[in-house]
C-alpha cells in the first residue's frame, strides 16, 4: 500500500476544531474547579514547564496569565528547571506541567522536584492514565484523540485552549478578572473552532504556494511579539521537525540585536503581526529593512489590516477575533506551511528522521 506523505499530520490538523470543542466540553468544569482550588492557595507564582511543543504552550500560558492577571507566571524548559528554578520553589507556588504524552522524562523530573519542594502541581496532558496524570495533584486531560504524527499539531491547539481557559478562571478566582470577561472568553472557543473549519482549505492552498517559493530557502526566521513570540517559537520548531528546514524564532525587537545580519536574498522571514498598536511601527520598520535585504517576507495578519503597506511577498490573513485567542487561529496556517514545505521537500512530516514522539 502506498503511503501518502504527511497523511496523518494533515488529518490531525483537520481535527483541530473538534479537538477544541471536545476539550472545552469535557474539561471546562474541571478547569473551573481546579482554578478555585488554586485560587484558595493564593499562589505567589506559576511556573509552566514542558519540552518542545509543550514548552511553547507553557510560554503562551505565561503570556495569558500575565495579560489577564497580576500573578507572576514564568515558562521554564523542563530540562532546565532543576538548574534555574528548583531551589527557589516553595509551597506557595503552582507548577503546571505540560506534556502531550504525559511521559517525557524531563517534564516528569521537573514535576517530581516541584512536588518535593511543596508546590502544587497541575498536569496538562493528552493521555489519561499517563505518569503525569498519576503523579500530579490535579490533572487536565485534553481531548484531542491519539496523535500519531510525530509532530504535534492538534494537541498543541488543545493545550492553547486549556491555557487560555485556565488562566481566565484562575485570574477570576484571584480577583483580577471580572466574571463577564471570563464568560466572554468561554464563548470564544466555539467561534475559534468554526473559523478554523471555514479557513482551513484556503490556508492549505495558500501555504502550498508559499511552500513552493520557500523550497530553496536555507533559513527561515519567525518573529513575533508577546503572544506572537510564543507562536514564533512553535513555528520555528514545527518547520524544523516537519520539514527539516533550518528555522529560528525571535521576538521582533530582539531580531535587530544580531540575527538580522544573517538576512540576505533567499532567506525567508515570517512576521506574526503584533496585536499591540505601539509595536506595529517597530514591525513595519523591520519589514522594510528586510525587504531592502531582499528577504522573502510573509506576514500573518488580521483580515483587512496590512503591515508596511503590504510591501511583503505573502500575507496570510486571519479572521478578526479577540486578540487573546488569535494565536489559536494563527497557528493553523503555520502548521500547514510546515506540512506543505515538508511535501515540496519530499520529507514525511508524519515521521521525520531522527525524531521520536516521546523522549524518555
Ligand atoms: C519530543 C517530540 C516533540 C514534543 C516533545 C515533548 O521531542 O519530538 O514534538 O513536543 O517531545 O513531548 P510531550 O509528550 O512531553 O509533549
Amino acid at each position: 500500500m502506498k503511503i501518502a506523505l504527511g497523511e496523518k499530520t494533515l488529518k490531525e490538523i483537520r481535527e483541530e476544531p473538534a479537538t477544541i470543542r471536545n476539550t472545552f466540553q469535557s474539561q471546562a468544569t474541571r478547569i473551573k474547579e481546579i482554578s478555585t482550588e488554586l485560587g484558595q492557595r493564593k499562589p505567589n507564582r506559576v511556573f509552566l514547564v514542558g519540552s518542545g511543543t509543550s514548552y511553547h504552550a507553557g510560554v503562551f500560558g505565561a503570556y495569558v496569565l500575565n495579560a489577564l492577571g497580576e500573578i507572576l507566571a514564568i515558562p521554564v524548559q523542563a530540562s532546565e528547571f532543576e538548574a534555574y528554578v528548583a531551589n527557589a520553589v516553595n509551597p506557595h507556588d503552582v507548577v503546571i506541567a505540560l506534556s502531550q504524552s504525559g511521559e517525557s522524562t524531563d517534564t516528569l523530573k521537573a514535576l517530581r522536584v516541584a512536588k518535593k519542594r511543596g508546590a502544587l502541581v497541575v498536569g496538562v496532558t493528552n493521555m489519561p492514565g499517563s505518569t503525569i496524570v498519576l503523579e500530579s495533584h490535579h490533572s487536565i486531560v485534553t481531548v484531542a484523540g491519539v496523535e500519531e504524527s510525530v509532530v504535534a499539531t492538534k494537541t498543541f491547539q488543545a493545550q492553547l485552549a486549556v491555557m487560555a481557559l485556565l488562566a481566565a478562571e484562575l485570574c477570576r478566582e484571584l480577583g483580577s478578572l471580572g466574571a463577564e470577561r471570563v464568560a466572554e472568553i468561554r464563548h470564544l472557543f466555539e467561534e475559534v473552532a468554526t473559523m478554523i473549519s471555514e479557513n482551513l482549505d484556503a490556508w492549505d492552498k495558500q501555504t502550498k504556494k508559499i511552500a513552493m517559493r520557500l523550497k530553496p530557502s536555507r533559513d527561515v526566521f519567525v518573529l513575533g511579539f508577546g503572544e506572537g513570540f510564543a507562536l514564533a517559537l512553535e513555528a520555528g520548531l514545527k518547520l524544523k521537525e516537519a520539514s527539516l528546514t533550518h528555522s529560528e524564532a525571535f521576538s521582533i525587537a530582539e531580531f535587530k540585536h544580531g540575527p538580522i545580519s544573517l538576512v540576505t536574498r533567499g532567506v525567508a522571514v515570517i512576521v506574526i503581526a503584533p496585536s499591540v498598536e505601539e509595536k506595529v511601527e517597530i514591525a513595519e520598520r523591520l519589514i522594510l529593512e528586510l525587504k531592502q535585504k531582499r528577504a522573502t517576507v510573509i506576514t500573518i495578519i488580521e483580515q483587512g489590516k496590512r503591515l508596511a503597506q503590504g510591501k511583503v511577498d505573502f500575507e496570510i490573513s486571519i479572521p478578526r477575533i479577540d486578540a487573546l485567542l488569535a494565536p489559536m487561529l494563527q497557528i493553523v496556517p503555520i502548521q500547514l506551511l510546515a506540512y506543505n514545505l515538508a511535501l515540496v521537500r519530499s520529507v514525511n512530516p508524519d515521521s521525520p528522521r531522527h525524531l521520536t514522539k516521546v523522549v524518555r
